[in-house]
């Protein structure tokens, strides 16, 4: 067999590799994956991501369902009764990703957006508690 054939071969193995490791495009599941810490909770690192996945196409572009505007640290934290800084329990963004009754759950049950796991509520409920900071 023709080496040059071998080398164009792995060549084209590793390209793709390449091609496909590049793909910045972060999954539903991939960031279902990422462990969000216990403490000293990034916003742009760990929430906005989420929201940007589970939220924005019904809080942001265009479309702020119930006033909610969430692709920005501004919109999220505009109104003190969403994002009640320093006090996650008074928070509805927590009410609504925890599905408590009496307040929509959020994303909405039925829609194709898939709820946020345990660890990205305690997130959102650490970093608020932190004071919602645009960290
Ligand atoms: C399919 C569309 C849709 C998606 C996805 C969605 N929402 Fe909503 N959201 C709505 C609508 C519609 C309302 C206003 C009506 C209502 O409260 O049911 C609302 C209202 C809200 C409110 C205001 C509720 C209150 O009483 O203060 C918050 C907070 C909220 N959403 C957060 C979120 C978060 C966080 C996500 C992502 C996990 C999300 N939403 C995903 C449609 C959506």
């Amino acid at each position: 067999m023709n080496l040059k054939y071998v080398f164009a071969f792995l060549f084209i193995i590793a390209a793709s590799f390449f091609f496909f490791s590049c793909k910045d495009t972060v999954t539903a599941d991939q960031l279902d994956n990422t462990v969000i810490p216990s403490s000293n909770v990034s916003y742009s690192k760990y929430i906005q991501p989420v929201f940007n996945l589970k939220c924005i196409n019904c809080h942001g572009n265009g479309e702020t369902d119930g006033g909610v505007n969430l692709t920005t640290w501004a919109g999220t934290t505009a109104d003190p009764s969403v994002v009640a800084r320093g006090f996650p329990d008074n928070s509805s963004i927590v009410w609504c990703v925890e599905g408590k009754p009496g307040v929509s759950a959020m994303p909405p049950v039925g829609s194709p957006y898939k709820p946020f796991t345990t660890n990205q509520v305690d997130g959102l409920k650490t970093w608020i508690k932190e004071g919602a900071k645009n960290n």
